[in-house]
This record gives structure tokens, C-alpha cells and sequence, in this order.
């Protein structure tokens, strides 16, 4: 059985984390980041190797695992030695289904740098990599030992890869509940490093919850892919050098709302809100350039789907998700056709 109470978070100053390190028992460690990472941290007070791979989605492969495989072999690597993801989503899934696979587990160590990474996806365990033919669909549930997180890394994160984040964000308080949406709508841009640090609090509270409740989605924490099923198909159908996961994830949840208010009656003007939000952020609220035709096989081999059936999860008001088995592929077109 996967406990995933196990992890330990703490928070603290990157150049902290070799100290936080050996008091959890770790001796020696590699670290994983990207390329733009490895020129945009302050490595200074770094004394182990890191195994660099090339910034984006499009690293998340079976081909990079193979060559993190290689190089964890040139320096052997023992099941002694701890894998510490210092990065975005990109980083922690790729090195995090590495650290789960190489010599079958290696202690892994998850210090997320995005705001993606920070309110979700150092959090849950889930690690993997896309195939060609759909985004995340080789992976495991593999719990970090230790999620070290310091919100002061975000100040170098780009503003689009902000924005990025608040996607996950929006979804995050579309899922807890109005008051949470409200926090956000009233928040004062530009953010001081508290606040920055508040909102990324409040948001990962939000999944650590609904993974504490359940660990293995069977269950509620499928209410996490809230706006994903379409978002992940567009990923795919532009071969992970379109939209990235954030810009895919906000239209997503546009389509999930609109869907919301056919399938469960929820008030329009929570739509028109999330619009507000999406604009605010720069992030796409009308479809991409796509037919979509291009989009029902990606749809069909989406990861929640049962019996053939597509499983949408659709909200009746913020706070109150459902994992509904009633959405056809007529009624995602009909939305599709309607949000261009
Ligand atoms: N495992 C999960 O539960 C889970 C949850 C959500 C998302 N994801 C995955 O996460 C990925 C997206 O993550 P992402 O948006 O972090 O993408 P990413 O890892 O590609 O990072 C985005 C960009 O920001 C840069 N960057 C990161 N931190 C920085 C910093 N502090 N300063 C400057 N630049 C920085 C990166 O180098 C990269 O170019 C997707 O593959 C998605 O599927 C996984
Ligand atoms: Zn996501």
C-alpha cells in the first residue's frame, strides 16, 4: 500500500536544502533540472552533479527517461542514492517516474519551481511521461520523500508561466468553493512575495486535502482533472508544442463550466467570471485552431474514461464537482463549436 502521509513538506531557502537533506538520512543525491533552470538558479551552493534535460513538455518522454537511465548508470547510482527534482511539472514527473522505475525506486525529492509544480504537481505522487499517442499515459503513484518548497524561487518564473500556474489556481478554487473564488477575483496585482506566498498555500492545501482523502483516485481526487479531459486532448492533438498545460487547462475549465451549466444547471455567470480571470491571466478562453476531429482520439484514450464512456467532472456551483458519465462527444463538439 502507497502511504503517502510519508512525505515530508517543508519549506525553507533552496541553499538550505543539502542541510534539510541530511537530516532526513540522504548521504548523496543528483539532482534533475532544466536547461533554463541551470541558468536562471543560483547554484552556488550546490555540491552534487545535475543531470540537465531541455526545458519543456516535450521532455517528458520515454526517450529522455532512457537517457536520465544512462546517465543515473555512468555515475552509479545505488538504491542509496536520492533523486531531487529541482523544477517545473516538467521536471518532477519526468525524474520523479525515473526515480520510481531506476533499480525499482530510488528515494526521490521533489523541489518544485513553478507554480504549476508548487500548488500541484510536486503534490500526490503521480510521476510519468507522455506517449505520442496521449499525454501521461506511462506512470505511477510514487510519493516524494521529502517536497521542499520556497516561494521565493517564483520571482524569476516568467510572467507567462505565472499565468500558467493560475490556471491550476483557478481550478483549485473552482473545486474548494466560493470564498476561495472570491479571494482570488480580489486579489491586488502584482502580487508582494506574502501574498505570493499566501496564494500558493491556499491553493496546495487544496489538493494535499483531496489526496489525503484519497490517495489513489478512486474516488474524489478524480475532481482534479476538472477541466483536464479536454485539456489534455488539446495537448496531444498539437504534439505538446502548442498550448502549454496551463493555457490548455484554462479553456478546459471554460468548457467544463459551459458543460456545467447543460448538464447540471450551474448559474452562467460563474462562466463569465472564469472569463475575467482567463483574460486577466492572458489565458485562452476560445478554442485553438483545431477540428474536432482532431481531438476524439486523444478523447477516447483519456485515462478517466470507463467502458468506452467518456467521464467528465462538472460542477454544479464552485465546491460542488461530480464525475459525470453523460457527456457525449456530441455535447463536447456542440461546446466546442460554440466557444470559437
Ligand atoms: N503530476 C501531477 O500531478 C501534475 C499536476 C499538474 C501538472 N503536471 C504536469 O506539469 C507539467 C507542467 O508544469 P510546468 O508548467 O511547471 O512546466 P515546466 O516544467 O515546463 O516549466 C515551465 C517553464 O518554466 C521554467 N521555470 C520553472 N521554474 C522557474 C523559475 N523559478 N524561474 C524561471 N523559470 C522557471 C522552466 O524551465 C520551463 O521553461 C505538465 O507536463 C503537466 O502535465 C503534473
Ligand atoms: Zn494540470
Amino acid at each position: 500500500m502507497i502511504d503517502f502521509t510519508s512525505s515530508v513538506l517543508s519549506q525553507g531557502e533552496l541553499s538550505q536544502l543539502p542541510s534539510q537533506l541530511r537530516s532526513l538520512g540522504c548521504k548523496r543525491w543528483l539532482i534533475v533540472s532544466d536547461s533554463n533552470l541551470e541558468r536562471r538558479l543560483d547554484w552556488s551552493w550546490n555540491e552534487s552533479p545535475v543531470l540537465i534535460v531541455p526545458a519543456g513538455e516535450a521532455s517528458k518522454s520515454l526517450a529522455q527517461t532512457e537517457k536520465l537511465y544512462a546517465e543515473l548508470s555512468e555515475h552509479r547510482v545505488d538504491r542509496a542514492t536520492w533523486l531531487v527534482a529541482v523544477g517545473g511539472g516538467v521536471v518532477g514527473d519526468l525524474a520523479g517516474f525515473v526515480a520510481a522505475t531506476y533499480l525499482r525506486g530510488l528515494p526521490l525529492v521533489q523541489v518544485p519551481t513553478s507554480l504549476v509544480a508548487q500548488v500541484d504537481s510536486s503534490l500526490g505522487g503521480k510521476v510519468g511521461v507522455d506517449l505520442p499517442t496521449g499525454k501521461n499515459l506511462v506512470g505511477s503513484f510514487y510519493p516524494a520523500r521529502l517536497v521542499y518548497l520556497d516561494t521565493d524561487l517564483l520571482e524569476t518564473l516568467p510572467q507567462h508561466e505565472w499565468n500558467s500556474g493560475m490556471a491550476e489556481v483557478l481550478k483549485h478554487a473552482l473545486l474548494d468553493g466560493e470564498a476561495h473564488w472570491q479571494y482570488l477575483e480580489q486579489l491586488d496585482t502584482p502580487l508582494s512575495g506574502p501574498d505570493r506566498h499566501q496564494l500558493v498555500q491556499r491553493s496546495r492545501q487544496v489538493k494535499l486535502d483531496v489526496v489525503a482523502a484519497d490517495p489513489l483516485e478512486q474516488g474524489i481526487r478524480a475532481h482534479l482533472n476538472l477541466g483536464h479531459t479536454l485539456a489534455h486532448a488539446i495537448e496531444s492533438a498539437q504534439n505538446y508544442s502548442g498550448w502549454n498545460h496551463g493555457q490548455a487547462v484554462g479553456f478546459g475549465l471554460r468548457a467544463a463550466l459551459r458543460l456545467s451549466q447543460l448538464k447540471l444547471g450551474m448559474a452562467p455567470h460563474w462562466e463569465d467570471r472564469l472569463v475575467s480571470q482567463l483574460q486577466r491571466y492572458q489565458l485562452p478562453w476560445r478554442r485553438p485552431d483545431l477540428e474536432f476531429s482532431q481531438l476524439t482520439d486523444f478523447l477516447h484514450r483519456d485515462k478517466k474514461n470507463q467502458h468506452g464512456q467518456l467521464r467528465f467532472v462538472l460542477l454544479a456551483a464552485p465546491g460542488q464537482a461530480e464525475v459525470r458519465p453523460d457527456v457525449g462527444l456530441a455535447d463536447l463538439e456542440c461546446v466546442w463549436e460554440e466557444l470559437s
